[in-house]
């Protein structure tokens, strides 16, 4: 597939093979269980290949564990129910495809079929959805079972969250003669439209985004929250039917028939008389596959004759009768306008580059992230120049590099900074982040207005109100201090543009109810260095107040969930400050909570203790609340019906099929009212 130059020594051979094995393993963690990938799939390919490569050269060092006998994993933890799932043997295994970025590879598989086939036979060319791959089990027409691919023997129990995707029936066409039990198999995607939504809302609240639709698609299917998967926008075009006596002999009819049961068969396949129409049909979608409101990285070929399928069988990872033509990642030629540097509320100074508007992937580009310093000097960088931008790991594209033909001799080269853009501070830099920062902290403008923002962000204080209400009041120097957030006056609010009386007062309501917020929120919200919301909570719950917090050490600090040496050294450096134990002094005075609530924390009852329940549809109460209650009952609560689940909490409009699998499993059904009765005995 790639050239590479083999003429390695045995000893070194055994020394690479180990380290290719290595770094697959770590990136297919990444990848399958982390959904964060940090290469492009055609990098991964190019050590995969390596790795067969040197395999094949020198046999003797193949083990069984080597990721070239075994598929990625999917599994968050190995062992049933321990990633918050229940697990499931296949009862086919579940296999991976070869591939290859090679027309001369394809035409060797096509050699390799013929050989084995003693009659006239044709290939079904499909398109390779980048997604995840799911496997479903109908019986007697009802959707009985999805579990992921897992390890490829045994998968995560998935059915839940399936059922949440509009395009995956959960009973199939009546009057329709499908096998009383089957298995088809696919693969789930996200749209680029809902992928798009979905990185928008994280990043305002914060969260990292996903690096692409496939690891949005995998970590949505991987949620807790059933009802959060149906929010996603998830869709489904099923490509495998493993049913026995299915009256066909081949895949292409076994698919219509799939079809015509309900099911979601994608409507782009042909069937192609031999390899070069094959060929036609990849020429034709390298191009066409552009405009599609999904990703695809490929092609799959398929040999349809399912008689010439079994003949040519399978090996340890994938099939004989298919295999995978990829394409190489999607890239675009536009000219770099200007390049803005950009101040974060932590002072960290991020080149983004402004672009002649070009589509990529389905959507408009107009700016992409140039990373750092170091990046800008290695792509040699000048303004004007004609640039190279791929979606990669980010939410916003990259550019990975320059068209140098077509530089302009008067193109000058783009000089990073040494001041700040906003406040003409001298920029220092951090070796270890490969980042420059403003160390202005307190007094440059566009650090302290994205401080303003954080604080206000629904994650952290919820204040009702954006980034042109912050400005106003920042220019007009009404705050200065977070804490001055709380103590703005009507008289002064109303001097604001555009706000009228209710305006006013609709602030003013929100900034009292933020004081409310728990001890976890203020902590995210004081916008502490390496503080996510996730190590706010785990700090909050582990110290209980900001003063235990405080006088904590090095060694107490790294011993919490989730704190590493780096945040332990900002959280310390943080109160080593004392502006800003001055800015929490004035906090507290002014009503925010500093301690977790005993109340809200302590466990009221253990009416519920030992007894496992499950919640679905709407309650009086919000969803994490009723979590809570359960909780504070001593109750635990579930992701997914099983036979484990003795309690199904059903609120209004609750999923018929979960009702459903409730009564089959022998799951007692109970209202919001009887769940609050059981607890009040
Ligand atoms: S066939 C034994 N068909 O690509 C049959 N796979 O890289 C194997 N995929 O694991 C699968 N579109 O998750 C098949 N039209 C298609 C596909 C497809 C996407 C995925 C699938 C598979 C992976 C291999």
């Amino acid at each position: 597939m790639f050239d590479i130059f083999l003429t390695v020594k045995k000893g070194e051979a055994k020394k690479r093979i180990e380290e290719l094995k290595e770094l697959i393993r770590t990136h297919n963690h990444n990848y399958y269980v982390l959904n964060a990938p940090t290469i492009s799939d055609f990098e991964y390919d190019i050590l995969m290949n390596e790795l067969i490569q040197l395999e094949k050269l020198f046999p003797q060092y193949i083990t069984k564990d080597s990721p070239t006998q075994n598929v990625g994993s999917d599994l968050a933890v190995t062992g049933a129910g321990q990633g918050g799932f229940r697990q499931y043997r296949h009862e086919y295994p579940m296999l991976s495809l070869s591939n290859t970025y090679d027309l001369e590879e394809l035409y060797a598989f096509d050699q390799r079929v013929k050989k084995v086939a003693d009659s006239p036979f044709s290939y079904n060319c499909e398109l390779k959805f980048d997604g995840t791959a799911i496997c479903l089990t109908y019986k007697d027409g009802i959707l009985f079972r999805a579990l992921t691919r897992g390890d490829g023997t045994v998968g995560d129990d998935v059915t839940s969250n399936v059922m949440e995707i509009g395009s995956i029936p959960q009973k199939l066409k009546s009057g329709t003669s499908y096998p009383r039990e089957f298995e088809i198999r696919g693969e789930i995607y996200m749209p680029y439209e809902a992928f798009d939504r979905l990185n928008r809302q994280r990043e305002l609240d914060e969260d990292p985004p996903f690096a692409n639709p496939r690891n949005a698609a995998a970590g949505s299917l991987k949620l807790l929250d059933s009802a959060a998967v149906k929010e996603r926008g998830l869709e489904s075009t099923l490509y495998h039917l493993i049913a026995p006596d299915l009256g066909v002999t081949t895949h292409s009819d076994a698919l219509k028939a799939a079809a015509e049961w309900g099911l979601p068969v994608s409507e782009y396949a042909k069937e192609c008389k031999g390899i070069e129409e094959v060929v036609e049909y990849i020429t034709l979608w390298d191009e066409k596959r552009r405009s599609l409101p999904f990703a695809t990285d490929g092609i799959v070929v398929k040999v349809n004759q399912l008689d010439l399928q079994k003949k040519l069988g399978f090996t340890a990872k994938s099939p004989r009768w298919a295999t995978a033509y990829k394409f190489k990642p999607e890239e675009a030629l536009t000219k770099l306008l200007s390049i803005d540097y950009q101040v974060g509320r932590t002072g960290a100074i991020t080149p983004v580059a402004n672009l002649e508007p070009v589509l990529l992937s389905g959507t408009m580009v107009k700016r992409a992230s140039l990373h750092n310093s170091e990046q800008m000097e290695l792509l040699d960088i000048h303004i004007g120049d004609y640039v190279y931008v791929e979606k990669g790991g980010e939410i916003i594209p990259k550019i990975t590099r320059v068209e140098i033909s077509k530089r302009s001799a008067s193109a000058e080269k783009a000089r990073f900074p040494a001041c700040c853009p906003d406040c003409g501070t001298p920029l220092v830099k951090d070796p270890e982040e490969a980042k420059s920062f403003c160390p202005n902290s307190d007094g440059c403008p566009m650090q302290q207005k994205g401080k303003f923002l954080h604080f206000i962000g629904r994650k952290a204080m919820n204040i009702n109100a954006g980034e042109a209400t912050i400005e106003q009041l920042y220019t007009k120097g009404y705050i200065k201090r977070l804490s001055d957030i709380y103590s703005l006056t009507s008289n002064e609010l109303s001097q604001l543009d555009k706000w009228k009386e209710k305006s006013v007062a609709n602030f003013l309501n929100s900034v009292k109810q933020s004081k409310e917020r728990p001890f976890s929120k203020v902590l995210f919200a004081l916008g502490i260095k390496y503080i996510g919301e996730t190590t706010a909570n785990s700090l909050a719950y582990t110290f209980k107040s900001i003063e235990n917090l405080m006088h904590a050490s090095r060694e107490e600090l790294t011993e919490t969930e989730d704190v590493g040496e780096k945040l332990a050294d900002s959280i310390i450096s943080y109160f080593s400050n004392p502006d800003n134990i001055k800015l929490i002094e004035e906090l507290k005075a002014a009503g925010l909570k500093f301690s977790i609530d005993e109340n809200s924390a302590m466990k009221l009852s253990d009416a519920l203790d030992g007894r496992t329940f499950m919640i679905t549809g709407i309650y009086t109460i919000p969803r994490e609340e009723m979590k809570a209650y359960i909780e504070a009952h001593g109750g635990k609560v579930a992701s997914s019906v099983s036979s484990k689940t003795d309690f199904l909490v059903a609120g209004e409009k609750s999923g018929e099929a979960k009702i459903k699998k409730a009564e089959k499993l022998g799951v007692e059904i109970i209202s919001e009212e009887e769940l609050y009765k059981m607890t009040s005995k």
